[in-house]
């Protein structure tokens, strides 16, 4: 069947998410509904849920009511027939790593370009690894995986590096950025879903996510690297890692130790985080107006009421907070929160694919 007749605007570009009933693949159906220039035509996931409605399957979890039309709608598999059938070439993808490596891959064969949550190809020196508010001149690197027929990848950072990388910007393009140290604090949906099992979280913190340190370390450096002819030179500062998971349900708190190349006050770093335009006044649906929202609030940000920071109406979550800008000797100090799944995940895939477009590359 060709869904093409049923579609509410043809102007709109047709897309597909794949792992649409995990975390993240529910906050894209969440934040696709009514886009102005997306609309989601398909939902697929694993075999297992492939072939049953949407609502019948997904443990829904998030703040607003499952949109009705997707809730009906059949779960397809992943398959690039099926989707050129209906009229689709952009591809959203919260798919698990492991899983991402080949089925990403097959797709940017198969013509789709895709705009990825995964960690499979974020380090591959062709592949941008976006934020579009904070690099998005990094999105000039598709044009090194060009080829004919070909489709291509852009990823999204790790979500705890989306947040850091949005504040760590506008500090190292003013002072240079020496050497930083985050301490996280990561809420229970970075992990997906069910992810952590409730009897070891209850009542716990464990400071340890595989994997997760080393991704902050070496993905920061990369977003906030030079884009050169042959790909990204990274940033020379030095980043150390510290991350726990806690018993919290969305929102990554952060507790960020810069070391500036130059000597800055606390009122210019609070100038400097609160004037930040990342996109130069470009309008994307889902771009905040503000990055980056400073609060004087000695006891914010806190997830329980920051995480839905940002403006238009579009772009809820889509702002970091910080707070609690400190002076320690030569450094500064502050606490940085980002929506995992918002900011850190679906709404960044989304800003990124919105750029895409006004740039020429949809
Ligand atoms: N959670 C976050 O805050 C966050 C932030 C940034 C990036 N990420 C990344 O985003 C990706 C998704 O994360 P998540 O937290 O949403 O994970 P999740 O809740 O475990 O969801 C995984 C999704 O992938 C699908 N899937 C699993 N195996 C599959 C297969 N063999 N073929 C097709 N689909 C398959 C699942 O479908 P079924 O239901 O059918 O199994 C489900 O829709 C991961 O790579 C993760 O590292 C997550």
């Amino acid at each position: 069947m060709n869904r093409l007749k049923g579609r509410e605007n043809l102007d709109r570009i047709p897309v597909a998410v794949i792992g649409a009933t995990g975390a993240v693949g529910q906050r894209f159906v969440q934040l696709l509904k009514s886009h102005p220039w997306f609309e989601l035509i398909i939902v697929a996931a694993s075999g297992k849920s492939a072939g049953k409605r949407y609502k019948d399957t997904v443990n829904w979890g998030l703040d607003e009511k499952m949109p009705e039309d997707i809730g009906e709608k059949k779960i397809e598999e992943i398959n690039s027939k099926t989707f050129k059938d209906e009229g689709i070439e952009l591809v959203f993808s919260a798919l698990p790593a492991n899983i991402a490596k080949e089925v990403e891959l097959d797709l940017v064969s198969n013509g789709f370009y895709v705009f990825s949550n995964a960690s499979a190809y974020r380090m591959g020196k062709d592949v941008p690894l976006l934020i579009a508010d904070v690099n998005g001149d990094h999105l000039g690197l598709v044009d090194l995986q060009r080829e004919a027929g070909k489709g291509y990848i852009v990823t999204n950072p790790n979500c705890t590096v989306t947040g850091l990388a949005t504040g760590l910007k506008p500090l190292d393009r003013e002072f240079g950025v020496r050497s930083v140290v985050v301490t996280t604090y990561q809420a229970l949906s970075g992990a997906g879903y069910p992810g952590v099992p409730s009897l070891d979280i209850i009542g716990n913190i464990i400071p340890y996510i595989p994997n997760e340190e080393e991704k902050v370390e070496e993905e920061c450096k990369k977003i906030l690297g030079k884009l050169t002819v042959e790909g990204v030179e990274p940033s020379p500062f030095y980043v150390f890692a510290s991350c726990a998971r806690v018993p919290v349900r969305d929102g990554h708190l952060e507790s960020v130790l810069v070391e500036l190349e130059e000597d800055a006050v606390v009122d210019e770093v609070k100038k400097v985080l609160r004037d930040y335009d990342g996109l130069e006044s470009r309008t994307l649906p889902t771009a905040p107006k503000k990055p980056i929202i400073v609060t004087e609030d000695e006891s914010r940000p806190q997830p329980l009421f920051d995480i839905y920071s940002g403006s238009p109406k579009r772009a809820k979550g889509m702002s970091v907070t910080v707070g609690r800008i400190k002076r320690i000797h030569d450094k500064i100090r502050f606490f940085l929160l980002v929506h995992n799944t918002i900011r850190g995940a679906a709404g960044c895939s989304i800003m990124n694919a919105e750029l895409a477009k006004i740039e020429g590359y949809l």
